[in-house]
């Protein structure tokens, strides 16, 4: 190997030469689809039951699934799924699933188009002249309808429209599409549709017209949170095949299990913790995952899951956070909503930013709480009244971070408003 060949490699050799941990880290992530769901077993059967007619070319009942996040909805919907395509292949029936993400495509010609490209595929058919491809954008919403049924009608058979987190495409569009693909099949004589819903939140269910509703949970399901054990079988079924042999602590696992469990009982979480534990092991070259990575990893999620958050708060969120940011570095560790309002009213007004009103300024203050950025209490302070005193609770640098890398922020000379600055206000 050349020498500057050799140079590059050795720098990540140490890292790649590390197994003691990971046999395979790819089955820990979110990406992975587990051919085995402990504890979904009723859940898979009711699913499978449900949808076994479509093998006799027969409707299957609509189905609206709800559970909180992590539950297994997507990952057992998909197995059912992959079963059914599985099963019609070997009886020579055409039965086809196609599950989309609505937080993803949200509107009703976005799911026609990307249904229409599943029935199609993208390759060999392509090239009959008889199937047109419905453009991603452009056609008037009736034309999108009556192409995909004549593509539906030219393949025959049933096809399962899955749509995972319905939730967001009724908030962002309605229920037109529901109300369209419930009813499709009236207009279908060779071909037949149904539809599966999920979604994590249960409110979704106030945005549907009751006829819309009532057609499309023909069947409702309910997939309950996991429990501690629950969880501890579903991580303990993944670690043979991604952790080596011994590398786990005897209590890791049961760990990983519990502090998912007090969240919601989310596998995700779960999964998260698990694999980020193991991750800590191996970059700090130790020989097993203890309980203490797991603690580091628990800490390590919370302060990336508030990161990600506080960079996706609106501007003047970032603003007020920013006024306690410098009244932090200013050394004073706790300070009141009357001292951020009074940092705030400077530097809003200095980078052209309509200023709140000290009640908007509180609200955000306690958005901020909730989010669990700053901590609060309420004080009383005599005849002055009450007020809320606040602080962080944590070393503030990713959070200095992730405020001076927003554009707005930074290109309108935050950054320069420094401490020397907020002292003379306080003069
Ligand atoms: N019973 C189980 N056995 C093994 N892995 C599971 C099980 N349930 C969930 N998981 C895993 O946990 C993660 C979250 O599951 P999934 O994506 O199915 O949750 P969800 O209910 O769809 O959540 P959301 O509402 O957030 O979409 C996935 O990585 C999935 O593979
Ligand atoms: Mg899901």
């Amino acid at each position: 190997m050349p020498e500057d060949q050799e140079a590059s490699v050795g720098l990540f050799k140490k890292y790649l030469a590390n197994n003691k941990i990971f046999k395979n880290r790819e089955v820990l992530r979110h990406s992975y689809r587990p051919q085995i769901l402990p504890h979904r077993r009723p859940q898979i059967d009711q699913v499978a039951s449900i949808l076994a007619p479509a093998l006799k070319n027969e409707t299957p009942s609509n189905i609206v699934i709800y559970g909180k996040t992590g539950t297994g909805k997507t990952a057992c919907v998909r197995y059912v799924g992959t079963e059914l395509e599985n099963a019609s292949g070997h009886m020579g029936t055409v039965c086809r699933v196609v599950h989309l993400n609505c937080e993803v495509i949200d509107t009703q010609y976005r799911v026609l188009a990307q249904i229409s490209k599943s029935i199609i595929g993208t390759d060999e058919l392509a090239s009959d002249k008889a199937r047109v491809h419905i453009p991603m954008t452009g056609w008037p919403t009736d034309q999108v309808y009556q192409e995909l049924k004549n593509q539906l009608e030219a393949n025959g058979g049933v096809l399962i429209i899955i749509l995972d987190e319905i939730d967001k495409l009724v908030k962002k569009s309605g229920d037109e599409t529901l109300y369209n693909l419930t009813r499709i099949n009236t207009d279908l004589k060779r071909s037949k549709v149904s539809v599966i819903g999920i979604s994590n939140d249960l409110s979704f269910k106030d945005f549907l017209d009751p006829r819309v509703l009532s057609s499309l949970s023909e069947e409702e399901l309910v997939f309950p949170p996991y429990n501690a054990p629950q969880l501890c079988d579903i991580l303990a079924q993944r670690a043979e095949s991604a952790f080596v042999d011994g590398a786990l602590e005897e209590g890791v696992i049961p760990l990983c299990a519990a502090l998912a469990a007090q969240e919601h009982g989310d596998a995700r979480r779960a999964l998260d913790l698990f694999r980020v534990s193991g991750e800590l092991a191996d970059r700090g070259e130790s020989e097993k995952v203890t309980e203490s990575h797991v603690k580091m990893a628990q800490a390590k999620i919370e302060t990336d899951s508030m990161i990600e958050c506080i960079s996706t708060l609106p501007t003047q969120s970032k603003v007020v956070l920013y006024s306690m940011l410098l009244l932090d570095q200013m050394g004073q560790s706790i300070f009141t909503s009357g001292e951020v309002s009074r940092i705030y009213k400077e530097i809003a007004p200095a980078i052209e930013l309509d200023v709140l009103t000290h009640r908007r300024i509180t609200d955000l203050i306690s958005e901020l709480n909730m989010l669990g950025v700053i901590n609060t209490r309420v004080v009383s302070r005599g005849r002055y009244g009450r007020t809320k005193e606040m602080w962080f609770d944590a070393n503030t640098t990713k959070i200095w971070n992730v405020i001076l890398s927003d554009q707005r922020l930074s290109s309108q000379g935050l950054a320069q408003m420094d401490i020397d600055w907020v002292k003379t206000l306080f003069r």
